[in-house]
């Protein structure tokens, strides 16, 4: 019989269709002088809703193991992601909030990557950010910031003291958050009658056509798609009103959600759902699939690795991410086969990876000399770091990527 559990949106059984195995958290990188003594492991592994079609973890890792001071994870690292938020925060201004007094809520706004235009523009908003480190980066920006988890409570104390808003907007973050009925109590009661609920997060489409297992750790709870997103805004009163696949992080979709019959869906909805229906995105077979491909990946990956040591090839790691987790956690990577990552980090260099203790140095250390072979961890950020790593290339260098499959470019 296959593992189960119930659906964080529904109740519904949730069938595991994948286990990745005992995994550490994902942005816990160790102290080399603590050895690694206080790493916290957890079971990764995820399944589906037979009801709502949500696919999800089945085990939930508590928030504040993830989220605190130390959280490492910085948004403004990459210049792409940069620009990339200055557009969303340039759209909102020129859309939503240009109303009487306009006021955007941001969950989850990191260091203030997109806040920062708004607060420029002088444009009322706030970001709820629990993990403190990242939100006095925020604060130093001039961004008016609220440490805390966004929930229900949050939400109507936000109401009481600051008014309704007209968006309420998070990135790469609701996916992170299994206590939803909370999340979306509270976003219907910050919300104002015709205001928008906007969020971006991985899109399972482009998960399941990439075979990207490294979108599966800790901190992404939830693998959305417009089907699963549909039915968790409908148990809340909220209507999905428009969907835009975007490019960024390995492909996500921006998802618009209103009050119940307050604005028109766009054509994008139904033509979205009508594709996942086609394709059956959220069914066994097609996810169970999705299974067999991560494993050829797992098994291609390690035997290139084994082959380039024994050839006596110099290999290091680019982009010590979250995702990179799942991938040396579950290929068994160790220093043995990657030597090093090297990453932009400040807080994540110096450590070592979690659970295969990986050193992670700063960038510098991979121009001297550079390796034979770099095994691209932050792939989603190729275009930008293959542009900066031009002379790599020039050098010989030769990149590793494993998403949709092992290859060398
Ligand atoms: N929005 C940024 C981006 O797209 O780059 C940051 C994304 S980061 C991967 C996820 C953020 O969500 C973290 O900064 C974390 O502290 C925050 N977070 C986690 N749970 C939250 C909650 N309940 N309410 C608000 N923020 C939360
Ligand atoms: P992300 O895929 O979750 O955005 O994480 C990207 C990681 O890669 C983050 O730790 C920063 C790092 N990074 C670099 O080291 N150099 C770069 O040029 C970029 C874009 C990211
Ligand atoms: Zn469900």
């Amino acid at each position: 019989m296959p593992a189960t559990t119930h659906c964080r949106i529904c109740g519904g059984t949730v069938r595991e269709f994948i286990d990745f195995g005992r995994q550490p958290l994902s942005d816990a990188f160790v102290d080399p002088d603590r050895g690694g003594e206080q790493e916290f492991f957890y079971r990764l592994a995820t399944g589906v809703c037979q009801s709502c079609r949500m696919v999800q973890l089945m085990e939930e890792v508590p928030r504040e193991r993830m989220f605190h001071e130390s959280y490492p994870y910085l948004s403004s690292g990459s210049s792409y992601m940069r620009a990339h938020f200055e557009g969303v925060a340039k759209h909102f201004l020129t859309t939503e909030l240009t109303g009487e007094d306009p006021f955007i809520v941001e969950l989850g706004c990191n260091d203030g990557v997109m806040l920062k235009a708004v607060a420029d523009a002088g444009v009322r908003h706030l970001g709820v950010e629990p993990s403190g480190g990242v939100a006095d980066l925020a604060a130093e920006k001039g961004i008016r910031v609220r440490k805390d988890f966004f929930e229900q409570a949050t939400a109507a104390d936000v109401k009481r003291t600051e008014g309704p808003a007209d968006v309420i907007y998070a990135a790469n973050t609701l996916c992170h958050i299994p206590y939803m009925d909370s999340i979306l109590n509270g976003v219907t009661e910050l919300l104002k009658p015709g205001g928008v609920f906007v969020f971006e997060d991985p899109y399972l489409g482009d998960i399941v056509d990439l075979t990207s297992f490294d979108q599966i750790y800790d901190e992404h709870f939830f693998l959305f798609a417009a089907q699963s997103v549909q039915a968790m805004a409908e148990r809340h009163g909220l209507e999905l009103v428009d969907v835009e696949r975007i490019g960024v992080h390995g492909g996500e979709v921006r998802y618009t959600l209103a009050r119940q019959g307050a604005r028109t869906p766009s054509a994008a909805v139904a033509e979205l759902l009508a594709e996942e229906e086609a394709r059956d995105l959220a069914g066994l077979a097609t996810l169970e699939r999705f299974a067999d491909n991560v494993r050829k990946i797992r098994d291609d990956l390690v035997s290139l690795l084994t082959r380039l040591r024994a050839e006596g090839k110099r290999v290091a790691a680019y982009g010590a991410t979250a995702k990179s987790a799942t991938v040396t956690n579950f290929c068994g990577l160790g220093p043995e086969l990657v030597p090093f990552v090297c990453d932009t980090t400040p807080a994540k260099q110096n450590r070592l990876s979690p659970g295969t203790h990986i050193p992670v140095r700063a960038p510098e250390a991979f121009s001297s000399p550079y390796p034979d072979y770099a095994l691209l961890f932050a792939w989603n950020h190729a275009d930008e770091i293959m542009a900066k790593e031009q002379a790599f290339k020039e050098a010989g260098g030769r990149w590793i990527l494993y998403v949709p499959e092992v290859r060398i470019v």
